[in-house]
Order: structure tokens, then C-alpha cells, then sequence
């Protein structure tokens, strides 16, 4: 492979809101020399209390546009973080994020163990086989037996586990971790700024109690025996195929274990992967330059209105000012002023290769999924849209503003903020989205951006599925005796909205011939 494209990791860090995604992302960037100090780096989570204050969404929203990609150079490689909203409200948003990476780091908190969201976002990567590497969280706290935390993460995210490093106890006992691949023991000594010390022992030898005491040292000698016993040789490819997640143990904010993480991380994370287009899969080292948009960024200044569209590059090499077709549209777009993005800042770039993330301005001509090549038709497949889990009926509040609505709707759909439904029975519009800060979001978009207004209605619903069969016959009986229920998504596939669980199961029930779906693609 070309060894520009070989060095290149990118990936995403994951977490339930408050485990530590900011904390690790800036130690990161501190080990990347990007920042000099800890603290650089904002959260980009929109704090609870801010739900009512729109200003507030408006500012961590653009704090999330600049820090959307962190790249960095470290060692020999190349490191494209790419950022995820910390708020579940744009969890589909992290879902699409997850469609350009080629690996994840999954923190999880010691003491809380594996969370809703954290469930939610391994399933993402579980359809798609995304390497998964599992970072323990604040080790300094009082946490979850390991062995307790092991089993947990194994079950609940149903991924077999390897731990490559150990804590030694943890909260105001923890005296650090030992590294079962390296056999070291690293040292905690809780500090924000200062690496801590290693040490090579040979747990077997009274040297390791002279560090730590005679009776942990004897507790660590009889786990580290049994983890042996129960797990198996760590194998790169088992990591590789999604199939298992190393862990590891450590505390973000004191800049503990991290090194460690970043060390295997590089060495064993994948370079960028195949990527499957609906023709063929292509080639990262492939010569000519394909990518996809995966991202669909608002400015929030409102004297600015272009966005930024995302583009992972898939194969090849983009070149600023080359002509590129933008297949959707058949046309050949030329990119004067493509940027990359470090840490706070933003830079314009001549060139990207594979795996490799840029942002293009977008006045309205890119739509998530879009895909750019030399001139090949060429396809690339996103994500699914998942059954969104609130539902309303939107409806236009001034009269004199129909077009722009319309146009309004339109353009936010297509940078993916929510779904859109038209009930047949009734013609009105229903969006769908995961959490109601969306709705806000959109009445907001819809005002400053389009100059339209719209209204809110309640509409009872309780899952939207799509849905097909071989059974023609079948199908036709459902849509008309579900003919209140019947929609269709923007692609004009059929969708039931269904009221209830019970209904759903009903139906489901009564017409064994018809599939169910929950996300869009099947
Ligand atoms: P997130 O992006 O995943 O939401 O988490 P973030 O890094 O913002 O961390 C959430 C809270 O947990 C922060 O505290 C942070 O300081 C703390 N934290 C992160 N890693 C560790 C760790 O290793 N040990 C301990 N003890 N705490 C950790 P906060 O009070 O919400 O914010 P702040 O005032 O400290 O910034």
C-alpha cells in the first residue's frame, strides 16, 4: 500500500455523555503536540441545563464545527480524530460519523460500567465490523471489581475482550497499572501534565513489592494467573474483525494508561479500510480519488449561510482545484478552498489522501451519502436511517412563506438533522427524529436560515418501520387496512407508522409475509 495511505488511522473515541471522550481527546492532542497544555480543549456537550437556552446550543454547536476533525502527526503516523456530539439528541449524527471511520475507542466509566449510549453506539459498529478498542475511565475513582467489569463489557456489548493492561485496585488505593504485554508497571501519580514513571519488573521477583507492598503485589501475581487461564492469546486479526476488544485501564483526566492506549492504538489499529460502494468495494490505495460525504455541518453565523460538507476520502489522492464529479447531481465541481482541521484551528490544504478527512463548503449542493469521484458512477452506501423515536407533525405557521418551508425542509433533510415522512392518507408532513432538542433545532434553523416558520402538532407514534414483501398481494391487503397508518420517506419506499408496540406486534402477527424493517436499508 502507499505508504502515505498506510500511515493514516482514522477513527472516532465513543462514549456515553461524562465517561471521558473530552478528557481522552485532549490527552491525545497533548501527546500529538498539538496543544501544549490540558484544559485546551472544550467539551463540545451540551450541558442539561442548556436546553432551554438556545444561545447556548448555538455556541457548543459552533465549538463542534471547528473541532469536528482533530488531526495529528504522531510517531510515524497520521491521526484523524473525528469528533461526535456528546448529546443523544444527535446520536444520529455519530452514527453517520461512524460510516468514515475505520476504528473506534470506546470509553467507559469504572464505576458506571457500560451505558445506554454506549450499548446503542456498538451496535453501530457492530453492523459494519468496526475494530474496537475498550478504554476503562477513571481508575482514580472507586470503581467496578475488573473482573466484574470484564464480564459486563463482554455481555452487555457482546464483544469478546482482551485486557492488555491491569489496574492495580483503584479510587484512593490505585497505585497504577501493569502492562501484561510490555511486563511493566506504570505508576500512578495523579497529574494533568506529566507522564508517569514505568518501571520494568518481573512480577515474580520481591522488586515488584517493594513498589506497590507485599499484598498487592501477591493479589496482582494471582489475577494476572488467572487472566491467563480465562482469556486467550491476544490476536490482532480476532481485533481486526470486529470479533474482540483489547482493554484498557486508565484515568484520562491524570493523563494515565493513555500512552499505552495511543501506543497499541498505532500499531495495531487498521490503515484505511475497503470501502463498499453499491457497484463494487473500492480500494483505499486505489489511484484515483473517490470519497463521500458523511457530514453535513450549518454555520452558525448567520451572515454566513454556507455550510461545511464532510468528505472521507476513500481512495487516492484529493487534489484542491481538480475537477471532481459529484455523481448525484452529474456535474464536475472544482474545490478552491478545501479545509483540514487541527485541533482549534483550520487550515486550507492542496492535497488528502485516503482516510483522510476534508471539509468542502456547501451551499446546499451536498446531501449526506453524496459521492465524489475522477468520473467514475460510482455510489457509495452511508448508513441507514434508523426508526426514529419522536415523531411530529410539522406545519407552516405563516402562509406567505410556503416556498421557503419547503426549501427549508428540504435542505435540513438532506444534511440529515431528521427524518421525513408524508402520511398518504392525510398529505401532512411528520418528522421523525431520536430526541426533542431536533425539533428545536429545526423551528430555529427554519427561522434564521429560511425565513419560514413552522408549528409543532402532536402526533401519537410509537415506531415508523419500512417495509416490503414477495407477497404482492399481502402488501397491498396491509396498506389498505393500514391505509391512516401508510407513509413514505423521502427515497418514496413505503413506511408503517405504527401507534403502538402492540399494534406493531399485531400486525406483525397477522401478516407473517410481510418484513418489518427498523432501519432503512435491507
Ligand atoms: P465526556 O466528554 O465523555 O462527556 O466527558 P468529559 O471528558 O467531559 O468528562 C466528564 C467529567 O469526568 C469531567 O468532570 C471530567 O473532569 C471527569 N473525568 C474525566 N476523566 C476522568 C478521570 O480519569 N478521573 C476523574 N476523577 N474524573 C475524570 P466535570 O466535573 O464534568 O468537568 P470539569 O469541571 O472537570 O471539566
Amino acid at each position: 500500500m502507499n505508504p502515505e495511505i498506510e500511515r493514516r488511522r482514522t477513527f472516532a473515541i465513543i462514549a456515553h455523555p461524562d465517561a471521558g471522550k473530552t478528557s481522552l481527546t485532549e490527552k491525545l492532542l497533548l501527546f500529538g503536540g498539538q496543544i501544549q497544555v490540558a484544559g485546551a480543549v472544550k467539551s463540545n456537550k451540551i450541558k442539561k441545563t442548556a436546553t432551554s437556552d438556545w444561545m447556548d446550543i448555538e455556541k457548543q454547536r459552533g465549538i463542534s464545527v471547528t473541532t469536528s476533525v482533530m488531526e495529528f502527526d504522531y510517531r510515524d503516523y497520521k491521526i484523524n480524530i473525528l469528533d461526535t456530539p456528546g448529546h443523544q439528541d444527535f446520536a444520529e449524527d455519530t452514527y453517520r460519523t461512524l460510516t468514515a471511520v475505520d476504528s473506534v475507542i470506546i470509553v467507559v466509566d469504572g464505576a458506571k460500567g457500560v451505558e445506554t449510549q454506549t450499548r446503542k453506539l456498538m451496535e453501530v459498529c457492530r453492523m459494519r465490523n468496526t475494530p474496537v478498542i475498550i478504554f476503562v475511565n477513571k481508575m482514580d475513582r472507586e470503581a467496578k471489581d475488573p473482573f466484574d467489569l470484564l464480564d459486563e463489557l463482554e455481555e452487555e456489548l457482546r464483544i469478546k475482550v482482551r485486557p492488555l493492561t491491569w489496574p492495580i485496585e483503584s479510587g484512593a488505593r490505585f497505585k497504577g497499572v501493569y502492562n501484561i504485554y510490555e511486563k511493566s508497571l506504570n505508576l500512578f501519580q495523579p497529574s494533568k501534565q506529566v507522564v508517569a514513571e514505568k518501571v520494568e519488573v518481573d512480577i515474580n521477583t520481591e522488586e515488584l513489592d517493594t513498589h506497590i507492598g507485599a499484598e498487592l503485589a501477591e493479589k496482582l501475581r494471582g489475577e494476572l494467573e488467572l487472566l491467563e487461564g480465562v482469556y486467550p492469546e491476544f490476536e490482532v486479526a480476532d481485533y481486526l474483525s470486529g470479533s474482540l476488544a483489547p482493554v484498557f485501564f486508565g484515568s484520562a483526566l491524570n493523563n494515565f494508561g493513555v500512552e499505552e492506549l495511543l501506543n497499541t492504538f498505532v500499531e495495531i489499529a487498521p490503515s484505511p479500510r475497503p470501502v463498499k460502494a453499491e457497484e463494487r468495494d473500492v480500494q483505499p490505495d486505489e489511484a484515483k480519488f473517490t470519497g463521500f460525504i458523511f457530514k453535513i455541518t450549518a454555520n452558525i453565523d448567520p451572515n454566513h449561510r454556507s455550510c461545511v460538507a464532510f468528505c472521507k476520502v476513500c481512495s487516492g489522492k484529493f487534489v484542491r482545484n481538480a475537477p471532481y464529479l459529484h455523481v448525484r447531481h452529474g456535474k464536475t465541481l472544482r474545490f478552491s478552498s478545501p479545509t483540514q482541521f487541527m485541533a482549534q484551528r483550520k487550515t486550507t490544504v492542496d492535497e488528502a489522501w485516503a482516510g483522510d478527512i476534508i471539509g468542502l463548503p456547501d451551499n446546499g449542493t451536498f446531501k449526506i451519502g453524496d459521492t465524489l469521484t475522477e468520473g467514475e458512477q460510482l455510489h457509495y452506501r452511508g448508513l441507514p436511517s434508523f426508526s426514529p423515536e419522536m415523531f411530529k407533525y410539522i406545519e407552516n405557521a405563516d402562509p406567505m412563506k410556503t416556498k421557503q418551508l419547503q426549501k427549508g425542509i428540504e435542505q435540513l433533510m438532506d444534511e440529515g438533522v431528521a427524518q421525513l415522512f408524508v402520511n398518504q392518507f392525510n398529505g401532512r408532513k411528520i418528522i421523525g427524529t431520536v430526541g426533542q432538542l431536533q425539533f428545536e433545532v429545526i423551528q430555529y434553523r427554519l427561522e434564521n436560515e429560511y425565513n419560514a416558520k413552522c408549528r409543532w402538532e402532536p402526533v401519537s407514534l410509537y415506531k415508523a418501520c419500512w417495509i416490503e414483501s414477495d407477497d404482492e398481494a399481502q402488501l397491498e391487503a396491509f396498506k389498505k387496512r393500514k391505509y391512516q397508518y401508510m407513509a413514505k420517506d423521502r427515497e418514496g419506499r413505503d413506511v408503517f407508522l405504527a401507534d403502538s408496540g402492540y399494534v406493531l406486534q399485531m400486525a406483525q402477527q397477522d401478516f407473517e409475509n410481510i418484513r418489518f424493517h427498523f432501519t432503512s436499508e435491507f
